[in-house]
């Protein structure tokens, strides 16, 4: 089988390249020209990598006529919420674009492509007590540029299997991290200064957003088995929820890991982290997905916050 995953040197890309390949898959992705490696430098030599900017509709054509891929992850996109609020034009601009390019690329394609367009909960926008866990009927109403963009990426994905019969599943991925995650993101973002911390680069001082907001946390392995499980026997056109069904309060997780620490670490609240609109629940029912395929989470959080400071205090290793 010939796998084609965009944005395979990112975060998501690099598990998902990892567990395609152990599956025996020929696995080809896009990067850009720019972008480290070193997410996927334990498996260069059995991926096949392209440089391509998916904003340029020409070069993805040409790229992805080239490899002729039977399967498509989409995963290439501007994935941060609060990077969204000061830049909303890229991260829109970016994400439509480079969806819209490549649902073209494979509507003009001889052979039928399976493509797997990654949403967000994001999109959902906030929700009312009596609309959680969130179905996959939830009105969309995002309230952050990032989530317009997902919602548009997601409607596109039903666009084109309604008008032209592309086989496009519609992921939508709520929150997942691990190992690899960059900051920008709650969960690196606390793991990151504790490792700073301990290596004693930064003063025992924790700065942190908004903790009272709730959150259905994934690992990226688990998220990742579920796009690989949907691609095998999603429903073209259909949205599929990819969650744990639980909401930790970000409060609750920060304790977590401040209990994996070293050190005593005090906490400050930096108001700069606070966003203009923020959701306070989101947490999905997992219910369709399981029905469809049979994928359930299988890694608890407490072992994903751990792999994820360690992967930090590697980075941070005093040697
Ligand atoms: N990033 C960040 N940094 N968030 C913080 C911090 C901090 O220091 N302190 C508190 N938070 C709060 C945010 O305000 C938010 O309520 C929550 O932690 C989670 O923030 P993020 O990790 O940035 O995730 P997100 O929920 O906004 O978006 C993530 O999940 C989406 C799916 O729901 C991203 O991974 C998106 O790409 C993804 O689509």
């Amino acid at each position: 089988m010939k796998v084609l995953i965009t944005g395979i040197a990112g975060f998501a890309g690099s598990h998902l390249a990892e567990l395609l390949v152990r599956k025996g898959n020929e696995v080809f992705g896009t990067c850009l020209a720019c972008e480290s490696l070193d997410n996927i430098r334990r498996i260069r030599r059995s991926l096949h990598l392209s440089t391509c900017d998916i904003t340029r509709s020409d070069h993805l054509f040409r790229v992805v006529k080239r490899i002729g891929p039977d399967q498509i992850y989409h995963l290439a996109a501007l994935s941060s919420v609060a990077k969204s609020f000061s830049e909303p034009l890229d991260t829109i601009g970016n994400n439509i674009r480079g969806t819209l390019h490549l649902l073209e690329t494979v509507r003009n394609l001889k052979k039928p492509v399976k493509i797997l367009v990654v949403g967000s909960s994001d999109m959902y926008g906030r929700v009312t007590p009596k609309e959680v866990p969130i179905t996959e009927e939830k009105t969309l109403l995002p309230v952050s540029p990032y989530g317009v963009s997902k919602a548009a990426c997601d409607l596109l994905a039903y666009q084109y299997f309604e008008s032209y019969r592309v086989f496009a599943l519609r992921a939508r991925a709520f929150n997942h991290t691990g190992p690899r995650q960059t900051t920008g993101f709650v969960i690196p973002d606390f793991a990151s200064q504790i490792a700073q911390i301990e290596a004693g680069l930064l003063p025992p001082v924790m700065k942190v957003g908004d903790l009272s907001s709730k959150r259905d946390v994934s690992d990226v392995r688990d998220v990742m088995r579920a796009y690989v499980s949907l691609m095998r026997r999603g429903k073209p056109g259909q949205a599929y929820n990819i969650c744990s069904q639980k909401a930790y309060r970000i409060r609750d997780v920060l304790k977590d890991l401040l209990r994996l620490s070293k050190r005593k670490i005090k906490v400050e609240v930096d108001k700069e982290r606070y966003r203009p609109a923020e959701i306070p629940v989101l947490m999905g029912s997992n219910l369709k997905i399981e029905k469809a395929t049979g994928w359930k989470p299988r890694i608890p959080l407490m072992k994903t916050l751990e792999d994820t400071l360690d992967f930090w205090r590697e980075r941070y290793k005093v040697s």
